[in-house]
């Protein structure tokens, strides 16, 4: 009884409706429609629900990503709409729905785990903590910053392989392909602005809004920072009111930028990260210190202990927050005081992995 199950085709379309009424009840499109890869019949095997005799009571969604970055690939599991309807809470459902969740997330080799959610205390639990960085960048006024030689169009019906070209250019990111992008122009209360020069050729990308979240928010862009100034700018003036930039910390060209404008830059936690596979991910991560010549990194996980250091200096905590954090960032003085100078050197060196994850990939 009440154990967590993967829905049949056939309960495909009572899983969305309980997804639907529990969480956008009142929207007038379906959560399908905001997160089109992740709930998605082909992503069947990445949903759990529990059911009580017919019916639904509990349940959540995972979607797989890869994702590029200096240190290498990985594969990332975004566990999303995590819910259990009212009046079945707290007898330890969602708890179970996310321990399988994990649970397949390591058997599909994922090396992390990541959720958004402000439930820090329920997600802490079972292992998630805050890490990661996310710059937000409020556009308090006007920007002024014009550039008459660009064309700028407010449009879902742009080419998404156009899109993909200017997306690969940013050095940390999902794996996409022109499906998704042009699954994701689908989503509702959203909105792509784009920036062309002459030739049209595309220069810069922003979109505002997503389903119901993120409103006056840009949760992703791509392109030059002069023609993502530009872009802004009109975006702005077009709201009549403050927008927010969401940004990785390592784009550190366009924060700079930013700061010359009237805006307020605050720092956060990109989200909720577990690591998963120890093994995999620390392999990578001596391979990454490796190739950046450091001999000597060590990161391992021996029983219950995670070991970390360099050379004969080595550290032992039996939390795995404290390496998610230091991994994943933001690295506090707090979290590295213990480590001696030399170790510390390194560890700044290495670390956080500068990567991003967000945006139309949110579930
Ligand atoms: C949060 C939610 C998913 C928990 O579902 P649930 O099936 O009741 O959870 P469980 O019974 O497995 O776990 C309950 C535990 O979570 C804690 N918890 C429940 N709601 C919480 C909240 N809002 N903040 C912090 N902890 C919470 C309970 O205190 C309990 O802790 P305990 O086991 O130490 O007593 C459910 O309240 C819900 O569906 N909320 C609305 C949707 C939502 O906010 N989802 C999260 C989106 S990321």
């Amino acid at each position: 009884m009440n154990e967590t199950t993967m829905p049949t085709k056939d309960e495909m379309s009572s899983t969305l409706e309980f997804f639907d009424r529990n969480l956008r009840d009142g929207f007038d499109w379906s959560i399908q429609q905001e997160y089109p890869l992740a709930m998605n019949e082909a992503n069947l095997n990445n949903f759990r629900i529990i059911k009580q005799g017919d019916q639904i009571v509990s349940g959540a969604v995972m979607k797989m990503h890869i994702i590029k970055c200096v240190m290498g690939l990985f594969k990332a599991a975004a566990i999303g709409s995590v819910v259990t309807s009212p009046e079945h809470r707290n007898q330890g459902f969602s708890q179970k729905v996310l321990n399988d969740c994990i649970e397949a997330s390591e058997q599909q080799v994922c090396d992390f785990a990541i959720l958004w959610s402000d439930l820090y205390d329920f997600y802490r639990k079972l292992g998630f903590e805050l890490a990661g960085t996310e710059v937000s960048m409020v556009i308090n006024s006007e920007m002024n910053s014009q550039d008459s030689s660009i064309r700028i169009m407010k449009s879902n019906k742009v080419s998404a392989e156009a899109l993909l070209k200017v997306y690969n250019y940013h050095t940390t990111g999902t794996i996409r392909t022109v499906r998704d992008i042009n699954a994701y122009l689908q989503i509702p209360n959203s909105n792509v602005y784009t920036a062309w020069d002459k030739n049209n050729q595309l220069l810069a990308y922003a979109v505002e809004g997503k389903g119901a979240d993120l409103t006056n928010y840009i949760h992703e862009w791509g392109g030059m920072v002069t023609h993502l100034t530009t872009l802004f700018s009109h975006i702005r003036k077009e709201k009549q009111a403050p927008i927010t930039i969401i940004a990785p910390s390592n784009a550190q060209n366009l924060i700079r930028t930013m700061k010359q404008f009237d805006v307020t830059v605050n720092y956060g936690f990109l989200g909720m990260i577990k690591i998963l596979n120890y093994d995999n991910f620390f392999a990578k991560a001596c391979r990454y210190a490796r190739n950046l010549g450091v001999e000597g990194f060590v990161l391992h996980k021996e029983e219950k202990q995670f070991l970390i250091g360099y050379k004969d200096k080595i550290y032992q905590t039996e939390h795995e927050t404290d390496i998610t954090r230091i991994i994943f960032g933001p690295q506090s003085e707090d979290a590295l005081k213990g480590f001696d100078p030399e170790t510390r050197k390194v560890l700044d060196q290495l670390f956080p992995v500068p990567f991003w994850f967000w945006g139309w990939d949110s579930v």
